[in-house]
């Protein structure tokens, strides 16, 4: 069989319209717009709507992507979505709404658990379909509605995170500098408690006379963060991560064009920054205005640059993230959109 590569042949985000500084939660929480900005480099976030769920966020970033492609939703023939804030836990899936919606039909659709680290999972997904000749065009899409699942008197958590999406086109070229170089992606269940979202109505938590709706969703329905062993073992993890990446494929981080870290706070992003040498003119960050995304973060970031004019086609990539599970992941790509 002839030997093709998976490529990106398109970037798209969508951000919804509520704007929530640092001084929207002084007045709730006893927190400070200095606090914020000092520990974790935000300023904003944005919350969807009460009747914009993540999935139709992430309709409204594969929509820009698939025109961006250059393509119809006819033309895609696998939709994979990562979420941690599906519509509905268990079923459907936000895929299948997603395609329901793009009026894409008989295609497989599924859902990803891994949280921060999404988008470098779907990467890899992606890539093997597309390598394998199993699919052609592969919407990939990170969409989260994160403002759902926070904890409004925890101020440990609820200032740090925002809602969005973000997506792709994976297709496929013969030609290696138009490919998806390389992903990674692990993980390791042993620090599984430091980020939870024990909204759980699976194997561990039945309804039962004993718990009422109500108190189910009081008790269990928050994101929980143990914030400061996540912080150290992810800057060592990132770090490690980028340099066993470049490593493997004999790139010299000189020739990478961005970097592009997943966005959870502007400390972690610098410390790995400073670990594996990159011009920090090269790094992106959209955490201060965004927050953090979860599975929407990377692809929201790497369309902040394509939306300024600052991505071009070619320019070589070096994606990471980490996040709950503990999961994470890296890739390296050259840019193949228009
Ligand atoms: O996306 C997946 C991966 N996620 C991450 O990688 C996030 C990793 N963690 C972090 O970004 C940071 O650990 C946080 C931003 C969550 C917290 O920053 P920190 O510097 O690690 O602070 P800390 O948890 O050690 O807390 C220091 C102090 C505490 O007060 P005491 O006990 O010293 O009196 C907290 O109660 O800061 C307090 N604090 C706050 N104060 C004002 C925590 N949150 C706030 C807040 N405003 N919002």
């Amino acid at each position: 069989m002839e030997k093709i590569y998976a490529s990106m042949k398109s970037i798209a985000s969508y951000v919804p319209k509520n704007c929530i500084s640092n001084a929207d939660f002084e007045k709730i929480l006893d927190t400070s717009d200095e606090w914020i900005t000092k520990r974790t480099g935000i300023k904003t976030r944005y919350f969807a709507d009460d009747d914009e769920d993540s999935s139709a966020l992430g309709v409204k970033a594969a929509e820009i992507a698939i025109k961006r492609a250059g393509m119809q939703s006819s033309d895609i023939d696998l939709v994979i979505c990562a979420t941690l804030s599906p519509d509905y836990l268990g079923m459907p899936s936000n895929a299948c709404l997603i395609s329901s919606r793009l009026g894409i039909e008989n295609k497989p659709a599924f859902d990803i658990t891994t949280a921060c680290s999404g988008f470098i999972y779907l990467l890899s997904l992606a890539k093997s379909f597309i390598e394998s000749h199993t699919y052609s065009n592969i919407l990939i899409v990170g969409a989260e509605k994160i403002s759902s699942i926070l904890d409004f008197s925890d101020r440990s958590t609820c200032v740090l995170f925002g809602d969005g999406a973000g997506a792709a086109v994976i297709g496929s070229t013969k030609n290696e500098n138009e490919r998806i170089v390389d992903v990674n992606i692990s993980a390791n269940g042993k620090y599984n408690d430091f980020l939870m979202t024990p909204r759980c109505l699976g194997t561990k938590l039945h309804f039962s006379n004993e718990f009422s709706v109500s108190q189910v969703d009081k008790i269990h329905s928050y994101l929980k963060m143990k914030g400061n062993e996540t912080f150290k073992l992810a800057v060592k993890t990132l770090a490690n991560d980028v340099k066993e990446i470049l490593l493997k494929n004999d790139i010299n981080i000189k020739d990478v064009s961005y970097f592009i870290p997943h966005q959870a706070n502007l400390r972690i992003i610098n410390a790995v920054g400073d670990m594996i040498e990159i011009d920090p003119s090269k790094v992106v960050i959209t955490v201060q205005k965004y927050g953090n995304t979860s599975a929407a973060s990377i692809p929201m970031a790497i369309d902040d640059i394509y939306k300024n004019g600052r991505l071009k086609k070619g320019d070589l990539l070096l994606l990471d993230a980490f996040g709950g599970g503990l999961t994470w992941g890296s890739s390296l790509l050259y840019f193949n959109g228009e």
